[in-house]
């Protein structure tokens, strides 16, 4: 495990060294709350420092079983104590990892602490609520390591989840869990890079060099090798920039596969909105508009380090989207990859460019599904808010796999339709179609409604506008901090998990 994420591990007792130790507190028969996950050996040190017992105690403090609270109890033998609420005794996964990221949250925000080791002690067995923990738990303790002349010691090191039973099933939970949180952090702290240090060029190279540890090939196009290749929409929306646009390409093969399964990611590094230039307000948050690309990588890194048995190719489009004397226009006509043409509609309608020629290169491969990954449109975010991510899909088949996956993951995302009307307010009298429909009514649609013009009959496609949660403007919660999110890496693997077992 890299230094992005505490180690995890399962044991049956409380390890030697706890510097904390979390434990949980439910609602057991209507009112009454009830510790969860309490150790002996623990409550007999409490019992010996301060005469009372850890359940005792945490009543005096007031420790509660309402979800989303955290009570710091007296530390004992050095070893702090903490109590999260899990809500009913009853949990779910959901509950469990926000939970246990409420908790490392707290821990890891405490006053000056470094290399924590850390037991979370809340009484799982079942593997899938052993994972959802362990996700909680290393997600909960992220933190982006700011750009610094001193490097900022991480706060966990380690996390040791404590449960009742250590068998198989846990420990392969357990995995999959730090496979999976990995995953997420490093496509947060990609969000998070400033986008003089994260563009195209070093972008694709952080993508190589993650992936390097897994089997997957990975295959980097520069701008010549996009325009030997004809990628029209990519080259026109990287053009502006005097850092050049990369497509990346990623592939994990495994033996035995049979679902084929495309992903493709927005990777805008800094959308200034171009010669259609955004104003200064709007044009702040916007070296996020990458998180699509972050999260497709980091999702087949977790895939292929869960050695699922599904065939993954990833295309992460990365383009930075300025003004300058070789930007494209509005009003531009584009000869795309599939060799479709586009009179440019907005040049701030950067993503659905580079995505659709991310698209038409990923359908040449013949897989099964393509989900693309994008902070597409504003239009979402008025529609969905700030934690919902919008679902548009080719097929009602599609759209349930899409938002099952979701579910089991625990990130949230809502169908949004596409209408025949929609799809024809795409036409254009200069070229096949336009990219944008000319006024803002339901952007979002309009957005899919292109997309869904690159994808080939008889291959299944859905598009995860996640403009609204890929970055959280407020105060962190549960086990989603402030910043960059990592949001739809889980959705993707569990996605890849369902293709798999299938
Ligand atoms: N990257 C933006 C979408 C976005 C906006 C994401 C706000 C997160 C927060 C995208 O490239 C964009 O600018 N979209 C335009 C499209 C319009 C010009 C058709 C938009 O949503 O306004
Ligand atoms: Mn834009
Ligand atoms: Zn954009």
């Amino acid at each position: 495990m890299t230094e992005l994420c505490p180690n995890l591990t399962l044991s049956t007792s409380l390890p030697k060294r706890a510097d904390a130790v979390l434990l949980g507190m439910a609602t057991i028969n209507q009112d009454q709350p009830a510790l969860v996950g309490l150790l002996p050996d623990l409550d007999k040190a409490y019992q010996k420092a301060y005469g009372t017992s850890i359940s005792a105690m945490a009543a005096a403090m007031g420790a509660a079983a309402k979800e989303g609270t955290v009570t710091t109890l007296p530390s004992v033998d050095g070893t702090r104590v903490l109590v999260v609420g899990l809500g009913d005794a009853d949990v779910t996964p959901d509950g469990v990892r926000n939970a246990a990221g409420n908790g490392l949250r707290a821990i890891a925000g405490l006053a000056d602490v470094e290399n924590l080791a850390v037991a979370v002690s809340l009484e799982l067995s079942d593997p899938e609520l052993i994972q959802a923990a362990g996700e909680g738990a290393l997600l909960g303790s992220y933190r982006f390591t700011p750009i610094k002349a001193e490097t900022t010691p991480a706060a966990v090191q380690s996390v040791t989840l404590v449960s009742p039973v250590s068998n198989a099933g846990g420990k392969s939970a357990v995995e999959l869990a730090s496979v999976i949180a990995e995953a997420v952090c490093q496509a947060r702290t990609w969000t998070n890079t400033p986008p003089n240090l994260l563009y195209p060029e070093t972008f694709a190279e952080a993508a190589r060099s993650f992936l390097k540890d897994q089997k997957i090939a990975v295959e980097i196009l520069d701008e010549k090798a996009l325009e030997k290749g004809g990628y029209g929409g990519i080259l026109a929306v990287g053009g502006g920039s005097a850092r050049k646009p990369r497509l990346v390409r990623m592939s994990y093969a495994p033996r035995g596969a049979s679902a084929h399964l495309a992903l493709v990611g927005k990777g805008i590094t800094f959308d200034s909105g171009g010669l259609d230039i955004k104003p200064a307000g709007q044009m702040a948050g916007m070296k996020f508009d990458m998180s699509g690309a972050a999260a497709v990588i980091a999702a087949i890194h977790a895939i292929a380090a869960a050695g699922l048995k599904v065939k993954v190719t990833a295309y992460a489009a990365m383009a930075e989207n300025l003004p300058s004397g070789t930007s494209f226009r509005s009003s531009d006509v584009l000869t795309m990859f599939d060799g479709q043409t586009v009179e440019n509609y907005n040049t701030d309608a950067e993503g659905r460019l580079v995505l659709a020629d991310a698209i038409g290169r990923a359908a040449q491969d013949s897989p099964d599904l393509i989900v693309d990954v994008a902070t597409l449109t504003g239009a979402c975010m008025v529609a969905l808010g700030l934690r919902t991510g919008g679902l548009i899909t080719n097929g009602e088949e599609t759209s349930d796999l899409l938002l099952d996956a979701a579910e089991a993951a625990g990130e949230d995302f809502w169908e949004l339709p596409l209408t025949e009307y929609v799809r024809g307010q795409l036409k254009s009298p200069v070229a096949d179609m336009k990219s944008g429909a000319g006024n803002r009514w339901g952007g979002a649609l309009v957005a899919g409604a292109f997309l869904e013009r690159f994808v080939p009959e008889g291959i299944g496609w859905a598009h995860l506008d996640i403009a609204g949660p890929a970055d959280n403007p407020e105060e962190a919660y549960g086990c989603t901090p402030k910043g960059g999110t990592g949001v739809s890496v889980r959705t993707l693997v569990a996605l890849a998990g369902q293709l798999a077992t299938r």
